[in-house]
Order: C-alpha cells, then sequence, then structure tokens
C-alpha cells in the first residue's frame, strides 16, 4: 500500500484513491491495537517531532499514541513554554528540531497555510493537524472512517454538517473528503455561521434544523468557536442552543437511525445536550478510538515517501 503524497497538508489536494488506501490501512491498524500487544516496529529509526502552537487534547495525544504504537521515537514541542514566546520565528523554531535529526512534524498552528508554508522551507513529511480555520485533515478521515464503519460505503449517503461553519477547519476538511467520497453533504447553521462561497463547494444550506435532522443519516454537529469570534454572530449562546442546538428527545422523535457526531471539544448545552452526546446516537468516543488507528496509517504511508 502507498500514497502519492509525502505531506497532509489538507484533503483538498489529496486524491480519493490516497483517501480509501488510507481508511483501509486504518482498518489493518484498528484491528492492531485491539490485540493484546498493540505495538509494532514499522517506524522503527523515525523520529516524529509534535509540534502544537495552539491548544489541542485530542489530536495531540492521538498523534503521540499512534506514533508510539509504530515504534516512533516522539518529541514534543508546545508553543506555551518555549522561546516562541521571546520572539522566535516559526521557521527558526521548526529547524532548531529538525536538526536533532527528525523525520516527520505534526503541526497545529492558528494561521493557515503554516503547514504549507513548512513544506516548502524543510526537508521533513509534514502533517498538518490543524491551521486555522482552514483544514484539519486527520479529523475528516477518521469522521469518514467513523461513518463508514457505522453505515458503510458512503457513496450516496447524506450527511449534515452543523454548527459554526465559518471558524471550523474541521467543516471544509470534512466537505472535501465526504465530496470525494460520494456523499451528498448539507450544511445547517445560522446565516452568519455559513460562508456565502460554500454553495460552490456542491454542498446544500438550511438554516432549519429539525429539517435538516430529518434529512441526514449522520449528523456531524461543530463546535461554536467562542476564541475565534471576534465580533457578534449570535445575541447569546442560549439562543443559539434555542435555534440549533440538538437533544436526545429531538433524535428520538425523528423514529429512524441517526449517527451523532462531534469532534470535540463539546460545549455541553450549546450544541449539544448532554443526554444527545452521551445517548445511543452518539458515536463521540468511537471518533477518538478511531484517530488513532487513522494516524497510525497517515504516518505510516507517509513514511514510505521519506523526504531525501
Ligand atoms: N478534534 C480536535 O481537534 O480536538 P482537539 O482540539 O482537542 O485536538
Amino acid at each position: 500500500m502507498a500514497i502519492s503524497t509525502p505531506h497532509l497538508l489538507g484533503i483538498k489536494n489529496i486524491s480519493t484513491d490516497d483517501i480509501h488506501t488510507i481508511l483501509t490501512t486504518a482498518k489493518e491498524f484498528k484491528e492492531v491495537i485491539n490485540r493484546p500487544i498493540k505495538k509494532v516496529p514499522s517506524l522503527r529509526d523515525i523520529t516524529i517531532a509534535n509540534v502544537f502552537f495552539e491548544n489541542s487534547t485530542r489530536t495531540k495525544l492521538s498523534f503521540e499514541l499512534a506514533e508510539k504504537r509504530l515504534s516512533a521515537d516522539v518529541i514534543n514541542f508546545s508553543a506555551s513554554g518555549s522561546s516562541v514566546k521571546k520572539g522566535e520565528t516559526l521557521l527558526d523554531t521548526v529547524n532548531n528540531i529538525l536538526s536533532m535529526k527528525v523525520d516527520m512534524v505534526v503541526m497545529r498552528h492558528s494561521s493557515p497555510g503554516a503547514p504549507h508554508f513548512l513544506a516548502k522551507h524543510i526537508k521533513a513529511n509534514i502533517i498538518n493537524a490543524g491551521d486555522g480555520t482552514h483544514e484539519h485533515p486527520t479529523q475528516a478521515l477518521l469522521d469518514a472512517f467513523s461513518m463508514q464503519e457505522k453505515i458503510g460505503d458512503l457513496a450516496g449517503k447524506k450527511i449534515a454538517i452543523i454548527g459554526d461553519i465559518t471558524h471550523s477547519r474541521v467543516a471544509l476538511s470534512n466537505i472535501f473528503c465526504l465530496k470525494k467520497m460520494g456523499a451528498e453533504v448539507q450544511i445547517c447553521g445560522p446565516k452568519t455561521l455559513i460562508p456565502k462561497h460554500l454553495e460552490k463547494l456542491g454542498v446544500s444550506i438550511s438554516h432549519d434544523i429539525l429539517e435538516t435532522l430529518k434529512w441526514c443519516d449522520v449528523a456531524n454537529v461543530l463546535r461554536i468557536q467562542l476564541e475565534r469570534q471576534h465580533i457578534k454572530f449570535f445575541p447569546s449562546l442560549r439562543e443559539y442552543a434555542l435555534f440549533f442546538g440538538i437533544n436526545k428527545s429531538m433524535l428520538d422523535k425523528l423514529d429512524k437511525e441517526i449517527v451523532l457526531m462531534h469532534p470535540g471539544p463539546i460545549n455541553r448545552g450549546v450544541e449539544l445536550s448532554s443526554d444527545a452526546a452521551d445517548s445511543p446516537h452518539s458515536i463521540i468516543l468511537n471518533q477518538v478510538e478511531n484517530g488513532v488507528a487513522v494516524r497510525m496509517a497517515v504516518l505510516y504511508l507517509l513514511a514510505q515517501n521519506k523526504i531525501k
């Protein structure tokens, strides 16, 4: 198994074949990490730096665990507590890390395009772990993997992405991934949180949460990202929850199978009530479990395309 790229910078520019190869490989790694001995020697002698300039719980831990399960050597860098606080540039920071003979860099950064910039300037495989409001490719891949596991082939399936689309890198990567896999995609949220250009990506738009829930097989609900909202996009969280929040009774009343997803972290009581997030409809913790297998697949496949 091989993919055609040395970097994973986004879903927009990777091929559908590469997506299928990653998901098929992830299935094999999921089997591996459910064995009593979860570790394989695939990345022995490969050194990976996890470079996080923005906060993370799931992505950071998931990459670190994936790397360790593959027997890679791992170093972790967080901007807080580093010399970035003394004014060191991104390029200087990463070049200093690379001079310690690092082969792969997993990076999260608040600036869209930061991993693309690195890929042009340094000799290492680069994996985008989220760049501002742009892309979060491994989240989209683990979401697709989790959907496939639950409802099978995604071609023709109806997937809704609900919430703060404007500020979400998960939304854009999911749209690119799901469209490449042949799914129908509907975006739902208040007008102020859906960018006008989105229809050009071949998705339908709705502002009616009940209509969207009735339409879809899967509802992937996104977090309201208050930290990126420097103006008011809606009157209050209470009003958002009233018009776009999802609770278990709404899901039960649909009287059909519906899969509920969320990339985390959840604002409980805002986009999802606790009884919905923790209901049998929810596969939110399966997404987290699958993240490790999907990231193992990405790291393993990229390592076959070593940068010289
Ligand atoms: N889903 C996700 O990216 O979560 P973290 O910000 O905790 O990594």
